[in-house]
């Protein structure tokens, strides 16, 4: 126990705090010696409403715990105000976990513009107004650790979700760029694909598999992303029920093709299987990591590209 990592001094804000994971994230944090702003803006599933009783409930659990917590019934997106509540509290601002979700689940052809924004809202720019709003703070004490919370929706895509996968499949992208402008500073930014049992997954998840799922088996992962001795930057996790993998872009060899007017859909076409073939996969990291100059120059020495079949027409097509 002597070597568990602690947070004695630092300051958490974990939003949506006030049930399912940001809960667990909330109470493992205070367990461990940090000061913790239990963010809730207290909606139903779908959105829509207010009520303090789920932030005030989590705060009073805490204290009682011998922990230190503030309530703070904001929606993420008024992100500026959390950290400001943060800041009146506590003094300063350590770790933000971005957490707060609502689901508005409907076929795409049944989604409307509202079940977008809402989601959209609460999600991406709820986790942008948030991260902005700790941003300068962190690169000035050149200490912040950040949590995005994605979701397989988005990674791999999920019907009746493409309003909800959308913008966590965003997530990924926000937290990929951060990574990279705040390494320097020690501000890390790490995204994680829970699977916990929680209102989202009720309806869902049989009884019996939600016991093995508690979000009491994501939180340790989310402490450590978050802690002061972890260097892990830009990461993608995969977490849930004790289960921990890290999740990275694949890219095939792919082909070179002779860039003149022989490059047509039906040279594509020819050499699908080599376009297509992962066999040779490189795992890049970096918008850098394709050598175009030198993939360029060996276009340059190609002969003309071979087709296999008649060239593909569109005509008749609107
Ligand atoms: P949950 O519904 O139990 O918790 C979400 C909390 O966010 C609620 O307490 C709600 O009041 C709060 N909230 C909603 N809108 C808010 C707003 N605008 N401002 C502040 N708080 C707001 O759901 P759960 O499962 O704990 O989800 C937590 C996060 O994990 C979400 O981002 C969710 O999308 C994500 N996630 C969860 C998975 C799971 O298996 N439970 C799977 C993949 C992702």
């Amino acid at each position: 126990a002597s070597q568990e990592l602690r947070f004695d001094g630092k300051v958490v804000i974990v939003t949506g705090a006030g049930g399912g994971l940001g809960r667990a994230y909330a109470l493992f944090f205070a367990a461990r010696g940090a000061k913790v702003v239990v963010n809730d803006l207290g909606t139903p599933l779908t959105g829509g409403g207010a009520s303090h009783e789920a932030a005030d409930g989590l705060v009073a659990e805490i204290r009682r715990n011998g922990g230190e917590a503030v309530a703070d019934y904001n929606s993420v997106e008024s992100g500026a105000a959390i950290v400001e509540a943060a800041l009146k509290a506590f003094g300063r601002l350590d770790v933000l976990i971005n957490n707060a979700g609502v689901l508005r689940d409907k076929s795409f052809s049944r989604m409307t513009d509202a079940d977008w924004d809402l989601v959209q809202g609460v999600h991406l720019r709820g986790s942008f107004l948030c991260t902005k709003a700790a941003w300068d703070l962190f690169r000035k004490q050149k200490y912040g650790r950040i949590i995005m919370t994605s979701s397989g929706s988005g990674l791999y895509g999920n019907f009746g979700q493409a309003n909800y996968g959308s913008a966590k499949m965003a997530l990924l992208g926000l937290s990929n760029t951060l990574a990279k402008e705040g390494a320097k500073y020690n501000v890390y930014c790490n995204t994680i694909v829970p699977v916990a049992a929680s209102r989202m997954t009720a309806t869902t998840v049989p009884a019996d598999v939600m016991e093995l799922i508690k979000p009491d088996f994501v939180a340790p992962m989310v402490a450590l992303l978050c802690h002061e001795s972890s260097t892990e930057n830009g990461g993608l996790f995969e977490l849930g029920g004790g289960y921990v993998t890290k999740v990275r872009w694949e890219r095939g060899r792919g082909h070179v093709f002779k860039a003149d007017a022989s490059f047509t859909p039906a040279a594509v076409q020819a050499k699908w299987d080599a376009v297509t073939d992962f066999s040779a996969p490189v795992y890049p990291t970096t918008i850098t990591e394709v050598n175009w100059l030198d993939l360029l120059e060996q276009a340059k020495h190609l002969p003309t590209n071979p087709t296999s079949g008649p060239p593909l027409r569109f005509d008749g097509k609107v």
